[in-house]
């Protein structure tokens, strides 16, 4: 089905606008046993629909917002656009402008601040100020991927494939290449431990904090989104199913918790439920297992 775009400009100037993209369908719980979390069909609560193909989900947890990139044209793979739908109250889906080809996302809950990655440039945004705009914080820089964590913003670059690190509470630092990790990589992520783990197409690798040895992990290669819980255990985006890694003595393995088809995106909410999106669909998974 094809979403009714409905433009109301609200605000105008030079670097932002935003405009409601669409409307959240009315709030409704599904119980077709599309989901399974840990081996049980759980219900679901449909977000939004009708959105192409939403990466890059990051949840704000102070307003309940929940920001997201898409794709702009249908049969273009690399014409993408960021937008916030509010998950509380309004039925709005805004989009944010002032980002050329916005695509990454991370969230600063205790800064209180979100930012944005493009093909050119790196982005802040304050989603509770008065100021609509997004400020520019790196030029000339083609953003793939970025993770917040450890009061840094990390970010990886797009087409070499490089972490790199900035100190986004210091207004003078300077963005820095992270040298240990010399992979070309397509995700960064920190854990509660402040294990760092990277994927690439060989798979998923745990670096444990302060050691430089890579833990493969067997299993799921291919991964569109990573996400943080709030429990600080990282999750895995895998084509069909959400894994986290886990260690029985010397097997390190993916394990699924949850089987969903399509997924592009992933989050959590203030709860801890998850957020997941896959090529057309925003949902919820509730904590209720379905028939109860
Ligand atoms: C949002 O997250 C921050 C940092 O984790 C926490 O201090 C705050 O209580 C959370 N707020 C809500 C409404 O959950
Ligand atoms: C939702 O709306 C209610 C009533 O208008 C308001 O008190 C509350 O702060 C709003 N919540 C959020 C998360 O915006
Ligand atoms: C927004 O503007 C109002 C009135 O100008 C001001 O009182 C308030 O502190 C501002 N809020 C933020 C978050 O800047
Ligand atoms: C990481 O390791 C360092 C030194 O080994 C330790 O001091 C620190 O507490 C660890 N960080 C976390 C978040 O566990
Ligand atoms: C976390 O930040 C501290 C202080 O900037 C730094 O020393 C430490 O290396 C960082 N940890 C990781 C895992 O990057
Ligand atoms: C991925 O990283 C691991 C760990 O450094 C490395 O052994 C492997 O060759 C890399 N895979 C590719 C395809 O570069
Ligand atoms: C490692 O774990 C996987 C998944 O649980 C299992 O299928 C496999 O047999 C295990 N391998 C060994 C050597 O224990």
């Amino acid at each position: 089905m094809v979403r009714k775009i409905i433009i109301v400009i609200l605000s105008i100037n030079f670097v932002t606008v935003l405009r409601v993209l669409g409307k959240h369908v009315p709030a409704k719980n599904r119980c077709d046993g599309s989901v399974e979390l840990h081996g049980k069909h759980h219900k679901q609560h449909v977000l939004a629909k009708g959105i192409d193909r939403p990466y890059q989900l990051a949840y704000y947890n102070h307003t309940h917002k929940l920001f997201y990139s898409y794709n702009l044209e249908e049969k273009a793979e690399d014409t993408f656009a960021l937008a916030y739908l509010d998950t509380w109250n309004s039925s709005k889906i805004m989009e944010v402008g002032g980002v050329r080809n916005g695509f990454a996302t991370a969230v600063d809950e205790d800064g209180r601040a979100v930012y944005f990655g493009g093909s050119e440039g790196v982005y802040k945004y304050h989603p509770e100020g008065n100021d609509t705009g997004v400020k520019e914080i790196v030029p000339h820089v083609n953003v793939w991927d970025m993770f917040y964590g450890n009061r840094t913003l990390y970010y990886i670059t797009y087409p070499r494939q490089k972490l790199y690190k900035l100190n986004v509470h210091d207004d003078k630092a300077e963005p820095e290449r992270v040298a240990s990790v010399h992979e070309e990589i397509y995700q960064f992520a920190l854990d509660g431990a402040h294990d760092m783990y990277i994927t690439n197409r060989t798979g998923v690798y745990r670096v444990r904090n302060g050691t430089d040895d890579r833990i493969h992990y067997r299993g799921e290669t291919m991964f569109r989104a990573v996400a943080v819980d709030r429990k600080g255990e990282v999750h895995f985006a895998g084509r069909h199913g959400i894994f986290v890694a886990r260690d029985d003595k010397q097997n390190h393995t993916l394990h699924e918790i949850a089987h969903v088809r399509n997924l592009f995106g992933l989050a959590f909410d203030e709860k801890n439920d998850i957020i997941y999106a896959d090529y057309h669909e925003i949902v919820k998974i509730l904590p209720n297992i379905c028939g109860k």
